[in-house]
């Protein structure tokens, strides 16, 4: 095999976030910023020689050429075998499975998850290990400093090969598989869930259903199994075919960005369910007629009922949510006498848990769960959970959803996202929240006085590895909660996330609309950290 090393000069901004390195395109298609970033994951690797990489994407823009780069370096820096999805492409989750199932050493995943695609959109790229999971912290910032000394990188010298044709093919002594991105992961999903009942309960109309696909990953996938595997009515998939600009939409599955299916979920004659997923898979919003499901409560309904679902019908060892999901979780482990784990934002931290077997189910505000069948979140894997819930019980998702909180109260909750704040002003906020910490515990504000003001700091119970500064948590007697953090997935300025919870255990207060029922809470939130007052702005952008 011809290879070439490049000389190179660092770029600064390399520094992976939450979810692995996101930047516009156009930083992306800067000369060798690519190839920098990616010579930087081989050299903070060990012992992949003649190992398996897995490769795939989302579908957005600059995923193909991106790949072809990516594949003459793993050649170059000699990896053994390839495994790309047909056409570039591997859901997130589908990914993970495929890293597992062939005992891969690692893969590389290239998506901005449910960020916009497109020439002027974003571009991302992250490093999975061999569990199938996203790096841990100590990879990624080793990782970064590689990215700030780099000085060359290696290429092969072969032509591109083509990624549409399923087969085997060698280039320069690098075995190269194209595989069909579902087939594995589909066969997984009926491993896990009983197909047999749900492809009895679809087919005789009992379930009734509606998935967008928001023109992403999810699209070939949805549309095999719901439609050619479990029977749905054809185009019950829809926004199905995935566009390298997701058809300029936002494949975020959230009540704002897939307003198409919140539009038929609550308008006339909805069918009995409805989801969405995000722009790489992982991602997943439940609805039910005239009914959407905080994935919040997903995570707790799911963890209540998993005894129906063959695969966790032996019972699971315990649970996990991110700081700042609901504590709904909690109340259904606190039941079953389940572990239950709170870990800071980022799928990573949940990696550790499901390998030891302290959990198998976990779950995250920002609209992801899943379980120990791989280790990223699974979208389709928790429509699927729901849809064998829904025929188990024989119960439409309201029903589920209202006997839930009449078993265990309900945790009313929103998230209210500023975007694009000026990152200083983004900082001002959070030292401003910083320095009040010490004075708020006695503190009221009528019902609501404060027990306790923290920021959330994270020690690894496997590794015992820290995670600090993860968000400030403000609790109150009263049980509410409100915390605030900084994303670590935005692209532009910083974006400020606010957390706001209330629990009600009084059946007849659970009718009500979240805003309403946290407006005070709202309040005082505002009065804590000023971000109306410091931006200039006057509502959030995002409420969820
Ligand atoms: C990605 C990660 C999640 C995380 C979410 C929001 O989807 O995989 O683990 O919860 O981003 O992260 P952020 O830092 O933007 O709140
Ligand atoms: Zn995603």
């Amino acid at each position: 095999m011809t290879t070439t090393i490049t000389k190179t000069t660092p770029y600064d901004d390399q520094k992976p976030g939450t979810s692995g390195l996101r930047k516009k395109v156009k930083v992306f298609q800067q000369s060798k910023y690519l190839e920098n970033f990616v010579q930087s994951i081989f050299d903070s690797l060990e012992g992949y020689q003649g190992q398996t990489l897995v490769i795939g994407g989302d579908g957005r823009y600059y995923n193909r050429k991106a790949i072809q780069i990516i594949i003459k370096m793993a050649a170059a820096n000699g990896f053994g075998e390839l495994i790309i999805g047909q056409g570039g492409l591997l859901s997130t989750p589908a990914a993970s499975n495929i890293i597992r199932k062939y005992n891969a050493f690692g893969g590389i995943v290239l998506s901005a998850s449910h960020n916009p695609g497109g020439p002027e959109e974003d571009f991302g790229i992250k490093y999975n290990v061999g569990n199938g999971g996203p790096a841990p912290e100590k990879f990624t910032d080793k990782l970064y400093e590689n990215t700030k000394t780099i000085t060359g990188y290696k290429k092969a010298r072969f032509g591109d090969v083509d990624l549409d044709a399923v087969g085997e093919v060698e280039k320069g002594g690098v075995k190269i598989r194209i595989i069909d991105p579902v087939a594995d992961y589909a066969e997984l999903m009926a491993r896990i869930f009983d197909f047999d009942l749900l492809k009895q309960s679809i087919q005789n109309g009992f379930i009734t259903l509606k998935f967008d696909a928001m023109h992403a990953i999810t699209g070939p996938y949805a549309k095999h199994i719901l439609e050619d595997v479990l029977g749905a009515a054809p185009g019950s998939v829809f926004n199905a075919v995935p566009l390298e600009d997701f058809g300029g939409g936002h494949p975020d599955p959230n009540l704002v960005h897939a307003h198409e299916l919140a539009e038929i979920m609550f308008g006339p004659n909805p069918p009995t369910f409805g989801a969405a997923s995000d722009g790489d898979g992982d991602r997943n919003m439940i609805m039910g007629a005239n009914i959407f499901v905080t994935p919040s409560d997903s995570l707790a309904i799911m963890a209540a009922n998993a005894k129906l679902i063959p695969a966790y019908a032996k019972g699971i060892s315990g649970v996990a949510r991110s700081m700042p999901t609901s504590q709904a979780v909690d109340r259904v482990a606190d039941k079953l006498s389940l572990p239950c784990y709170e870990t800071p934002t980022g799928w990573k931290f949940f990696g550790n848990l499901l390998d030891a077997d302290k959990i198998t189910l976990c779950g995250e505000e920002s609209f992801g769960s899943g379980s120990n069948h791989v280790r990223e979140k699974d979208g389709l894997w928790a429509v699927l959970f729901w849809l064998n819930l829904i025929a188990r019980k024989r119960e439409s998702v309201e029903d589920i959803v209202r006997e839930h909180w009449q078993t265990y109260g309900r945790d009313i909750y929103c998230r209210h996202d500023y975007e694009a704040v000026d990152a200083e002003i983004a900082n001002g906020i959070v030292d401003h929240l910083r320095g009040q910490l010490d004075t708020l515990p006695g503190k009221s504000w009528g019902d609501y006085e404060v027990k306790y003001a923290d920021e959330f700091s994270y020690t690894d119970p496997v590794d015992g590895s820290v995670s600090s500064r993860q968000g400030i948590r403000i609790g109150f007697v009263n049980g509410s909660r409100i915390v605030f953090r900084l994303s670590g997935t935005g692209t532009v300025g910083a974006t400020l996330r606010i957390y706001l919870e209330r629990y009600e255990r009084d059946i007849r207060k659970h009718d009500q609309d979240a805003q309403a029922a946290l407006a005070e809470l709202i309040d005082i939130a505002e009065q804590l950290c000023e971000v109306k007052k410091r931006t200039g702005r006057t509502e959030p952008d995002v409420i969820t």
